[in-house]
């Protein structure tokens, strides 16, 4: 491997050779003077009728021989709950804009059959619709945050859903009754239109906004509920679009999204999920890492239209993306999760802790079977992803305090002149007291040796948990399930109050610290 990737080691003047040990040091400020909980929304899903997302990953109906609870996959249900989802985005994506949800009630075999236009033209039934979302939230016991349809639906059929959905009485609450669900669920997250500038209706902002203020004047809350509406909005640099949004419509909407995908480029190949050299693995780490830059300037607009910060950024799709599988259907976007997925969850949840001041949810695209998922299914089996693994393991940042800390480590910078971080650190403090630290050593070839203190606190005593895997392309199969997987981690010394952990490359680190 060429090591002009390594370019800025703050310990070390020259590039890093093979088998070097990086040396760095980490403070964590246990006082922050501005206090920023990390929202669990920031832990966010999203579940598109795509591929075998729905259908066959969360869903494969009642009286399929898979074990399943009253059609949702056991082995699925399990392993969501273990993540502690906080929210689902649902049902799309550009499928949102072609779902008429009238079409996915009632009794499972009278509801028509449809052509997801969007993913492959798959015709598919309807079986999973509006209950069998809801009460999929309801079981896992997370926000459901539903996509509605601008593009090709009508302000009445929105309007009626978020009735059908939330009211206690009513002609819509009693279709749902009649349905078999008499109490309204709790619907919090409601987005109008996705993507409205492409697939949900190739529209410019200007129109969008007038559109949105239209939508969202008949988008009622019933009965206690309590609507939080999300304004379709930009996707990486369309800067000018997240400005239109906030002149136009500003505060009738409480948030705004964004899209961002790790991805090479949109045109031509995106590159294998599973080969790729160390070059392409540290452009994908500096690709994703240029979120954060794209994140910032975005708010800098927010915040000129709005100091006081009431209205929130969500970045409610995010994830890498590479060419589908060999032999999957190029509509189905099925690619597989290795180490440098996990790598990319870990550096991009770091970045999203910083700014939670103004981004209050991300969903990452997406949940099952679809681009950087947290699940994979075939027939009854399922692996776990080192994606989901970095979800699990970050889970203890979920309403935590943050805690903001120096780190040492300085960067590389990757082919295209991104710089990138050779080991990086977030921190938060949970209710009970406990630090959650979770380190990520990028370098593929170089084990760090990291001193961390915590001024003010003595450390007495951690526990650790380790992601790692002989190669970056490693990933977990359904012949080889468990390839990449956390195990217990102890090497590191508690001395004087400080810790000493010597990290091996290519790795993440959870530690609880007290
Ligand atoms: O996540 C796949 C697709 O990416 C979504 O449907 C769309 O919103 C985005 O372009």
């Amino acid at each position: 491997m060429k090591k002009i990737f390594i370019a800025a080691m703050a310990a070390l003047a020259m590039p890093l050779m093979a088998s070097a040990q990086i040396k760095v040091n980490i403070s964590i400020d246990a006082a922050p003077r501005d206090s920023m909980m990390i929202p669990k929304e920031i832990y966010g899903q999203f579940a598109e009728h795509l591929g075998a997302c729905i259908y066959g990953g969360l869903w494969v109906g009642p009286e399929s021989e898979i074990p399943n609870t009253d059609g949702y996959r056991n082995d699925v249900l399990e392993a969501l709950k273990t993540l502690k989802v906080p929210v689902m985005r649902w049902p799309g994506g550009c499928f949102a804009d072609e779902y008429h949800w009238r079409d996915g009630i009632g009794p499972r075999e009278d509801r028509p059959r449809m052509v997801n236009s969007n993913w492959g033209g798959t015709v598919e039934d309807n079986s999973f619709g509006t209950h069998e979302f809801l009460n999929l939230c309801e079981m896992i016991g997370c926000e459901p945050y539903i996509s509605g349809n601008v593009g090709s639906g009508t302000v009445e059929e929105l309007a009626k859903w978020v009735e059908y959905m939330t009211a206690a009485d009513g002609p819509m609450a009693r279709l749902r009754a009649e349905n078999g669900r008499e109490k309204p669920w709790k619907v919090k997250y409601l987005g109008v239109g996705n993507e409205s500038w492409g697939c949900g209706g190739n529209m410019v902002p200007e129109y969008y906004s007038h559109l949105y203020n239209r939508y969202q004047t008949y988008c009622r809350d019933y009965s206690g509920n309590k609507l939080y509406k999300v304004a379709s909005g930009a996707t990486d640099y369309d800067y000018n679009w997240t400005e239109v949004l906030m002149k136009s419509i500003g505060s009738r909407m409480h948030g705004v999204s964004l899209h961002y995908y790790t991805v090479k480029g949109w045109d031509g190949s995106k590159g294998s999920a599973t080969e790729f050299t160390p070059e392409e693995y540290y452009n994908t780490l500096g690709k994703a890492v240029e979120v954060e830059s794209v994140l910032k300037r975005h708010i800098a607009i927010m915040d000129s239209h709005d100091p006081e910060r009431k209205i929130d950024l969500l970045l409610d799709e995010w994830g890498t993306w590479f060419d589908v599988e060999p032999g999957t259907n190029p509509g189905h976007l099925f690619q597989q999760n290795t180490m440098r997925d996990a790598m990319v969850a870990a550096l991009s949840l770091n970045i999203f802790h910083k700014y939670t001041y103004r981004l209050k949810m991300t969903n990452i695209a997406q949940i099952a079977n679809v681009l950087q998922s947290m699940v994979l299914t075939k027939e009854d089996r399922m692996v776990l992803t080192p994606t989901y693994h970095v979800f699990r393991m970050y889970n203890v940042h979920q309403d935590a305090l943050y805690l903001p800390m120096t780190c040492d480590a300085g960067t590389f910078t990757d082919g295209n002149g991104r710089e990138c971080p050779v080991v990086d650190v977030t921190a938060s403090r949970s209710q009970n007291g406990s630090f959650n630290i979770t380190l990520t050593n990028t370098d593929l070839d170089n084990d760090a040796e990291i001193v961390m203190d915590i001024p003010g606190i003595i450390i007495r005593e951690a526990e650790g948990e380790i992601l790692t895997s002989g190669q970056i392309q490693d990933f977990n199969d359904f012949d080889a399930p468990e390839k990449v997987k956390p195990e217990k981690f102890g090497n590191f010394k508690i001395k004087n109050g400080r810790i000493t952990i010597k990290m091996p490359s290519k790795s993440i680190i959870s530690l609880s610290v007290r």
